[in-house]
């Protein structure tokens, strides 16, 4: 029976070092030890898209079943992606697209969806719809992956409507990272008297604005909205009232490895999968803590 069949799976994964890679590590790894017959490879690509590349040309060579890869960004990593298809690895794409649609399977949050809660919240922060104005720091994730541009793109569905609103920075970068985030956030403070809201692409980097403003006495000044939601790390900074929100974004890893031994036991899957969201702020932060055994 195709049960009975051991299966390698490769899972190239971009790199281990932020808080949600390692919670993702963890859920594809457990969800790995509750199938015996399951050889899951995982591999780091140091958050380095050669590195990524060479780990999936690796797991190529070495005829893996089914391929997970959950990219630094879209470009950098089609190709290979590619070459995993032509050499007919099922590939299961994970959290960040790549440019292609020849995959077997993607699943993730959907970006756009936060984005807009994220958007609608921090109209309501700023003063409500028709009435919302305020300074806005926007802090972008990595520009060439597919989550920071919807996450971008959902926020300024609401936000945009709002004519007294205005953006103190263009387009601004801190790569997912809490220190690139701190500074870029240095810097908007000493050029910007007024700074009402940060919009953060990541908890990450919501909280190195946070630790920024901190520096200089003006959090109190200043909300913060940030997106992961994991329990010890957002959550639990909203609940101190460091963050003002943070939505959750759940880590693919179980879904994913489930989807891939599915597909791999002959079963239908769908094109995408979506992973749920939660609005996390003061109201609910404790109870999630609660839940979640902390
Ligand atoms: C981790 C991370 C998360 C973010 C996701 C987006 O590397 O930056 O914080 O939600 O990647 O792909």
């Amino acid at each position: 029976y195709a049960q009975d069949k051991k299966w390698k799976i490769g899972f190239s994964q971009v790199t281990t070092i932020e808080p949600w890679r390692a919670q993702f590590n963890k859920d594809i790894l457990a969800e790995a030890a509750k199938h015996p017959n399951v050889e899951l490879i995982v591999t780091d690509g140091e958050d380095k898209t050669e590195k990524q590349v060479a780990d999936v040309e690796n797991l190529i060579r070495q005829e893996v079943d089914a391929l997970l890869i959950s990219p630094k960004e879209s470009a950098g990593l089609t190709g290979v992606v590619q070459q995993a298809i032509d050499a007919k690895i099922p590939v299961f794409v994970l959290d960040r697209n790549v440019d292609t649609k020849d995959f077997t399977q993607f699943v993730g949050g959907d970006n756009k969806l936060i984005g807009r809660a994220a958007g609608e919240y921090a109209v309501e922060l700023l003063g409500g719809k028709g009435k919302a104005s305020g300074n806005v720091v926007e802090i972008w994730g990595g520009m060439g992956t597919e989550p920071a541009h919807d996450r971008h793109d959902g926020f300024h569905e609401f936000t945009d409507k709002e004519p007294g609103i205005k953006y103190l920075l263009d387009q601004q970068s801190g790569d997912w990272k809490q220190d690139q985030a701190y500074n870029i956030m240095a810097t908007a403070l000493r050029n910007n008297e007024k700074i009402d809201l940060v919009y953060g692409h990541n908890d990450p980097m919501a909280y190195g604005a946070y630790l920024a403003a901190k520096d200089v006495g003006r959090e109190k000044d200043i909300k913060f909205i940030g997106i992961d939601g994991l329990p010890n790390e957002g959550v639990q900074l909203v609940n101190k009232g460091e963050l003002t929100a943070t939505f959750t974004y759940v880590t693919p890893g179980a879904e994913g490895l489930r989807q891939a031994i599915k597909f791999l036991n002959g079963e239908k899957v769908e094109k995408t999968i979506t992973l749920p969201t939660q609005k996390i702020t003061k109201e609910n932060a404790a109870q999630v803590l609660k839940d979640n055994g902390l």
